[in-house]
């Protein structure tokens, strides 16, 4: 296990296109993305994060890892705390046009929060890494950090979804707003 590196706004490789993982659905991943999985979770676990894509640690592949923390969790349906996940070659679609504003923050933007839209619920589906098909239906936090991850991986940053650029702000000035100081994904 080993924490990596974390690429910083700026750096081209959050402005790129990530590839699909190879994969046979029902074999587990080889090795080497099993271990790349296992560092993300330990990365972003020591951050701490809530959500951390590949190409965030310099990899351009279509691979995920997030979690609900119990204290970020609404408890709605499709929103209950979760252990880190693994997603490989996630994608997801709005299950209503329903959209949230919610403050967000990104391992990649250190010290910054922002107000970021996004759907209240999505269906999505992904593989682990035993190759196993996992299809969910999420909301709140859960379906947040879906969509910011898999943001991730097609280069978009949460400042381009950001309607309001007043609402970027340094945490330490977050008293000035109402709402909790969340954990950056
Ligand atoms: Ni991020």
């Amino acid at each position: 296990m080993a924490i990596l590196k974390i690429a910083r706004m700026g750096h081209p490789v959050l402005r790129q296109t990530a590839e699909p993982v190879p994969l046979t659905p029902g074999s587990s991943l080889p090795p080497d993305i099993q271990r790349l999985a296992h560092d993300m979770i330990e990365t972003m676990l020591d951050a701490p994060g809530i959500g951390l894509a590949a190409p965030q640690i310099h990899v351009g592949a279509r691979l995920i890892v997030f979690r609900v923390p119990a204290d970020r969790a609404t408890d709605a349906e499709g929103d209950k705390a979760m252990a880190a996940q693994v997603l490989v070659n996630p994608e997801f679609a709005p299950l209503s046009d329903e959209m949230l504003l919610g403050w967000e923050g990104c391992l990649s933007i250190p010290g910054l929060r922002g107000v970021v839209p996004r759907y209240a619920r999505i269906r999505y589906r992904g593989y682990d890494l035993d190759g196993n098909l996992v299809e969910r239906e999420a909301s709140g936090t859960h379906a947040r950090v879906i969509q910011h991850e898999l943001d991730h991986l097609d280069a978009v940053l949460y400042p381009d979804r950001m309607p309001d650029l007043t609402t970027l702000t340094f945490t330490e000035e977050m008293k000035y707003f109402t709402g909790a100081v969340l954990q950056p994904s």
